[in-house]
């Protein structure tokens, strides 16, 4: 097997990318490209994360993309939750992983965050039929989280699950509806033998060392970006789009946009549209 290597030592100062940039913006040939919103977890900085509502909203302010955390119920149901315990989103206590999915929808998953209750965890596959039933395309988004008790069944179910959606084999990256994620790279390899055509995004809070073969976009934390700006112009010099995460500050939405970002995850897709609002709208700068 043969890794690419992505080099995370390019500070700010004397980033190829910013210098390309300057020239390409003195000389007016900058590329352009869209730049997908992605709503993470929902309109999570407006509604309850991860509920019918926070989905709702994103697609009615206009998001391109969903994106949610996907995990295993006792009896094999993918919910969309973040964390492994119920405590923090729900009225519920301890692992997702030990509540099968009636029991999970007896809880209350948005009286937490001061919003009228909304009983019963989301489903994956409600939220499949959500987009499935909206005549507007919306991409998802699908994170799986690891390590877990359950390891690659995750990704097995959720590969089964997109192919009764019809989303197991997308024609290209573009047309494709559904986009897996993880942390974990061994899970987007497991995604790659499963379903090849299905895009993935290999998440990193820090500097990749690795490029592997399997995963098709990076996607680096917004710290990481404003630390290391150079890195979308490198992905893309080894053919990798970038999905940044969780960007909600007007001057991160701006460094995205002007490095050439694809994929924008931001709490707040409303707001970051109307930032990205203007000339050439949703297009930004096509990192060379
Ligand atoms: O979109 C990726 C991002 O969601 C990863 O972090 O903790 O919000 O799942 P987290
Ligand atoms: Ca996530």
């Amino acid at each position: 097997m043969r890794y690419l290597w992505v080099s995370a030592l390019t500070p700010l100062a004397v980033s190829p990318a910013a210098d390309r940039l300057a020239t390409a913006r003195s000389t007016g040939t900058i590329d352009r490209v869209h730049l997908e919103v992605v709503a993470h977890r929902g309109a999570s900085a407006h509604r309850a994360e991860h509920t019918l509502a926070a989905y709702e909203l994103a697609i009615a302010d206009g998001a391109d993309g969903l994106e949610c955390d996907v995990r295993l119920t006792k009896d094999g149901h993918l919910v969309c939750v973040h964390d492994r315990l119920l405590d923090r989103t729900s009225d519920g206590t301890g692992p997702v992983s030990a509540r099968t999915l009636d029991e999970l929808a007896e809880l209350d998953f948005a009286s937490w965050s001061g919003a009228e209750p909304e009983i019963g965890v989301l489903s994956l596959d409600a939220l499949l039929a959500l987009l499935a039933d909206h005549d507007r395309p919306v991409r998802l988004f699908v994170e799986t989280k690891h390590p877990i008790r359950y390891g690659g069944q995750v990704e097995r179910e959720l590969v089964r699950l997109l192919g009764r959606y019809g989303k197991a084999s997308p024609l290209s990256l573009d047309t494709a509806g559904v986009v897996v994620m993880s942390f974990s790279s061994a899970a987007m390899r497991r995604v790659k033998r499963l379903a090849p055509a299905v895009p993935t995004v290999l998440l990193t809070a820090g500097p990749p060392r690795k490029l592997p073969p399997w995963a098709d976009i990076l996607g680096p934390g917004i710290r990481k970006l404003r630390a290391d700006p150079g890195f979308v112009a490198r992905a893309a010099a080894r053919g990798r789009p970038t999905y940044c995460w969780t960007v909600n500050e007007p001057e991160d939405v701006r460094l995205c946009a002007e490095l050439g970002v694809r994929y924008l995850a931001t709490d707040s897709p409303s707001t970051t549209r109307s930032l990205l609002a203007g000339p050439g709208s949703t297009t930004v700068a096509k990192p060379k």
